[in-house]
């Protein structure tokens, strides 16, 4: 019992921590601190001298989703008929971190310069994609923030993907989804098959749909207490967690940079979050990762992810409790989602020390995926952010994905 109020005391801190408004600390200038801190992506893009478009996608159901284009790379050769290419980021993060690894590293720009035409989503929520055509965030919380990836799935994604491809002229793009950036593609193209036929091709980075296998302690304790904090999200009225204060930013400069005393205290922190991998964690990007991200998410994305830990390793739609599942679906449990239905060729890039995405999981869903093909990056420990941020994620992975996506 005690563990338990103390779980839940904890959790409690936690919260009200997190909603607080933010506060400055002073900074100290000695120690080294990486030139692009507090860029956002317009400065990066700019500093960098790579174009930038501000595009406002609207959804059916009314939000008004940013979306980040860079039309071309530095050499501005033919601008027309680039092939287009949407990358959709995971929790918690947002389209600056497809590009805060600088030039030499990240994706965006890998792209931009190999001749694509880079589109970077902002789901509903997060900072840049805070915003409804009638409901404000921070007023209307519980009709504003009632949303999961599922409806990323069947109104960010299409309706996003509807909008490039009418201005750039073109029957089908490229997609690039880290993390929940791959559960909300699973989600379209399984409900709305049609979007199968948009898609050339898409390379899943930590592919997250099945959670059975994830044996991860804190993960699985969140989702054990599910029950519980559902309750205290209604109670202590939380719809938003986690969104972007400068706060991170400040304790990171306070905390966190090499020659610290508190330095190793705040690598165990991250090592305890997200897992370590030697050769590919980079502290010094630290203060640039938390300039822009975490940048906020609904509690019911955490809730719905929760719910496939204990289900016997379903991806399906939410489950309300089985009253509300009768009324919205007619059926005790909900449905699952049909994954027979994508049809889109799918490469899923997994690691074995995923502490997320389990390795196991992802060989599973590439089973069930009738034209996926499955590559396990080969470094022992490489984990869930070493996708975007990883020492070796351009020779380990991105250089594979520029070479495949040449053949179709
Ligand atoms: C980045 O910051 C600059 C300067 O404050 C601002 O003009 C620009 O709109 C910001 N970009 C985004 C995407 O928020
Ligand atoms: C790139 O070239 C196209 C046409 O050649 C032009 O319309 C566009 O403005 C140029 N963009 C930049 C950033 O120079
Ligand atoms: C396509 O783009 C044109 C002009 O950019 C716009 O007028 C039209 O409404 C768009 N159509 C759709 C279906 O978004
Ligand atoms: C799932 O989709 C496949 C292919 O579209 C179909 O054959 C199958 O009947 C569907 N399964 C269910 C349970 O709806
Ligand atoms: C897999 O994708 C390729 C390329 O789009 C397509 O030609 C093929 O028909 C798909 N295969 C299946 C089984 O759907
Ligand atoms: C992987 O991590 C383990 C445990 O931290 C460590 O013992 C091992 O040397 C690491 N392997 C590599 C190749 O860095
Ligand atoms: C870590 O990142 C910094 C700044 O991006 C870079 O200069 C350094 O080479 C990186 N270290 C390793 C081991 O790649």
């Amino acid at each position: 019992m005690f563990s338990r109020y103390f779980f839940l005391g904890t959790l409690f801190l936690v919260l009200v921590f997190s909603t607080t408004e933010s506060y400055s600390l002073p900074e100290n200038k000695s120690y080294y601190i990486h030139p692009d801190t507090g860029l956002n992506i317009t400065q990066l893009l700019s500093k960098y001298g790579y174009p930038f478009e501000n595009h406002i996608v609207q959804t059916k159901d009314g939000y008004l989703l940013t979306l980040h284009r860079m039309p071309h790379g530095r050499q501005n050769i033919s601008y027309s008929g680039r092939p287009a290419v949407l990358l959709v980021h995971g929790l918690l993060s947002q389209s600056t971190d497809f590009v805060n690894g600088g030039p030499e590293k990240s994706i965006s720009y890998l792209l931009a310069d190999r001749g694509y035409d880079v589109w970077l989503l902002n789901c509903r929520g997060n900072t840049h994609s805070r915003r409804h055509i009638s409901l404000d965030p921070d007023v209307d919380k519980e009709k504003f923030w009632d949303f999961s990836w599922h409806e990323m799935g069947i109104y960010d994604l299409p309706n996003t993907i509807d909008y490039i491809l009418n201005i750039t002229n073109q029957d089908a793009l490229f997609y690039i989804g880290h993390s929940q950036g791959t559960t909300a593609f699973f989600v379209m193209a399984s409900l709305l098959p049609k979007y199968n036929g948009k898609i050339r091709h898409m390379s899943a980075l930590a592919p997250s749909a099945l959670f059975s296998n994830n044996m991860d302690i804190k993960f699985r304790t969140l989702a054990n207490f599910r029950n519980e904090l559902q309750v205290a999200s209604v109670i202590l009225n939380i719809h938003e967690f986690l969104g972007h204060m400068d706060l991170y930013l400040n304790l990171v400069k306070k905390f966190c940079l090499k020659g610290m005393e508190t330095y190793s205290l705040c690598e165990a922190l991250y090592v305890l979050g997200v897992g370590y991998s030697p050769t590919e964690f980079n502290m010094t990007l630290l203060p640039v990762m938390v300039s822009n991200s975490p940048s906020g998410f609904s509690v019911k994305q955490g809730f719905h992810y929760l719910q496939l830990f204990s289900n016997g390793g379903l991806f399906r739609q939410y489950d309300h409790g089985s009253l509300i599942n009768w009324i919205t679906y007619g059926a005790p449990t909900p449905p699952n989602y049909n994954l027979s239905n994508i049809v889109a060729p799918v490469t899923l890039h997994y690691a074995m020390k995923d502490q997320l995405a389990d390795y196991k999981d992802a060989e599973i869903l590439a089973t069930l995926l009738p034209n996926a093909s499955k590559r396990m990056v080969p470094v022992e420990n490489f984990t869930h952010l070493d996708f975007l941020w990883g020492n070796h994620v351009k020779p380990l992975i991105y250089d594979y994905i520029l070479n495949e996506m040449e053949k179709y």
